[in-house]
């Protein structure tokens, strides 16, 4: 696949590079005004978090520590069950700590709900959540998400971490997906 191949793949840009590095800018500012003179623990959501979480992290101007989980839907196409397995666990001890879980995208909110939930039970002495993307329906969830990027319409995008298939991760920019691609 080339370039050309990529791009007759993508509708549109939906935010660029230089967007998201402002946006990130903006929540890295009210993070360190908010958790000023606590400790930090940054959790990233394998794997789509990966770039939110370098991009934010080195946005702070504070010290912060990273650790990742893995979680994955039971099955395939049951995210709606809302239970959650976890594939990779943190090796950080949370307690008394203040956790903040960073991902690319809330759509349904099943996961994060079940995630926040979970981090609760093991005495944290905060957990909140930061995302880039929210989709409309997670608005609805009782989950409540400290710093949203943007609230974005139900549509299909791709890229800064955002797959299909495994694909378009590793854009610098979010995008929308052409409809030929999933259809
Ligand atoms: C995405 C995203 C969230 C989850 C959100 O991960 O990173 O973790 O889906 O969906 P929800 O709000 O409907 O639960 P995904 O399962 O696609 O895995 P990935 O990060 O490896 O792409």
């Amino acid at each position: 696949m080339d370039s050309a191949d990529v791009e007759s793949d993508l509708v549109n840009i939906l935010f660029t590079e230089e967007q998201i590095h402002e946006k990130l800018a903006e929540m890295a500012k009210q993070i360190e005004a908010d958790y000023d003179g606590q400790d930090l623990l940054m959790v990233g959501v394998l794997r789509g978090a990966v770039m939110v979480m370098a991009d934010l992290a080195r946005a702070l101007n504070r010290h912060v520590e990273m650790d990742w989980m893995a979680v994955s839907s039971y099955g395939s196409g049951t995210k709606s069950s809302g239970v959650v397995r976890i594939l990779k666990d943190l090796d950080t001890d949370i307690s008394g700590r203040h956790v903040l879980v960073v991902d690319e995208i809330i759509d349904t909110g099943l996961t994060l709900s079940w995630l926040v939930s979970n981090l609760s039970s093991r005495n944290p002495a905060s957990v909140a959540i930061a995302t880039l993307l929210r989709k409309p329906e997670a608005q609805a969830m009782p989950v409540s998400v400290k710093y949203v990027g943007w609230d974005i319409p139900n549509e299909f995008v791709v890229g800064y971490g955002l797959d299909y298939q495994e694909r378009y991760r590793n854009l610098r920019s979010i995008h929308t997906l052409a409809p030929h691609v999933y259809s």
